[in-house]
């Protein structure tokens, strides 16, 4: 079968600025990708191209095989989307919203009324179904986009920043739902900015930076590519000017920020065998007396960092 999502030198341009620029995407069936890269970098660009929200310049884009550019409504029939903070009319019931959409995209009234029901279910909004929206949070009204966006079975998810705005509740929700959602097999593609959450949610990452394609891998080997470790050392009595050279003088030390007098953060060339040296070190160096010692910022957020530097 084809593959989930395709891209191949996809580009689009806005007058004279190039937004995504010759884009090669391969993202097979069945994974939850993070979709990563800093602000301007062409993922909400892509994700319209995707769902037929916007015409690419140059390139083409596939869902399963469609093209979307020639054939849109199949390639829409197979995809379900939220992209940007979707609007509700705020005086119907999240049934009547459903029922409406269901009709728009052709679901057969005999099975409209079974699917709305599940997908309310998928979402857990059983409770609200027949409220009013005006009365729902920034959380119920983005679980309701995702009900929308399953409505007609795609099996494929895309997600423009599913957790961007709401509040800390909301996002745990919304990340709650997605797993569960990626546990019925679809494929997922969704863009965040938060890496712990895709490195929670996600299998896979692609990372794009001015339109362009970083790399796009497992999360796991991804973070075991990452080669800086930064380390939190907490310590019993203030930090001494002596002291924090001769820490600077340590093998594999790239880097250290004192940021309270008990309290500084080590950055680190190098992986576990590394990080076991520096403690034994700092326990080593005279007058320290180390109360705490962790590791800070995952893998990815540092394999993100230096990646996005690297192409800037
Ligand atoms: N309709 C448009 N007209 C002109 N420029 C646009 C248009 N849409 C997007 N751009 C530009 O294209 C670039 C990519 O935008 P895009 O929204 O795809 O980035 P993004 O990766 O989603 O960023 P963010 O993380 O901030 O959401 C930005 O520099 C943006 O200003
Ligand atoms: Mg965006």
């Amino acid at each position: 079968m084809n593959e989930a999502i395709v891209t191949e030198n996809l580009t689009k341009v806005f007058g004279n600025f190039t937004a995504v620029n010759e884009l090669n995407l391969r993202i097979e069936h069945g994974v939850c990708v993070g979709f990563l890269g800093p602000n301007g970098a062409g993922k909400t660009t892509t994700i319209k191209i995707l769902t037929s929200m916007l015409r690419a310049t140059n390139g083409n884009a596939y869902i399963e095989g469609v093209d979307v550019g020639i054939n849109p409504k199949e390639a829409l029939g197979r995809v379900g989307s939220v992209v940007e903070t979707p609007e509700f009319y705020p005086y119907l019931t999240p049934v009547e919203t459903l029922t409406y959409l269901g009709k728009i995209r052709g679901i057969a009234s005999n099975q409209l009324l079974e699917r709305i029901e599940h997908v309310i279910g998928e979402v857990k909004l059983q409770d609200w179904k027949d409220k009013r929206i005006g009365k729902f949070s920034k959380g119920m009204k983005q679980r309701l986009a995702i009900a929308q966006a399953l409505l007609h079975e795609p099996p494929i998810l895309i997600l423009d920043e599913p957790t961007t705005g709401l509040d800390p509740r909301g996002m745990v929700e919304v990340r709650e739902i997605i797993k569960l959602l990626k546990t019925e097999g679809r494929t997922i593609f969704m863009s965040s900015h938060l890496l712990f959450e895709v490195q929670e949610v996600c299998d896979k990452v692609a990372m794009i930076n001015k339109g362009q394609l970083l790399t796009y891998d497992e999360i796991e080997k991804l973070a075991n590519l990452a080669e800086v470790v930064k380390v939190e050392v907490q310590i019993l009595s203030p930090i001494t000017p002596e002291q924090v050279k001769a820490i600077q003088d340590f093998n594999s030390v790239k880097n250290l920020v004192v940021y309270q007098p008990h309290l500084f953060v080590v950055e680190l060339e190098g992986r576990e065998p590394e990080k076991a040296e520096l403690l034994a070190n700092i326990q080593n160096v005279e007058g320290i007396s180390v109360t705490s010692f962790r590791a800070v910022g995952t893998a990815l957020e540092n394999l993100y960092m230096s990646m996005i530097s690297d192409s800037i």
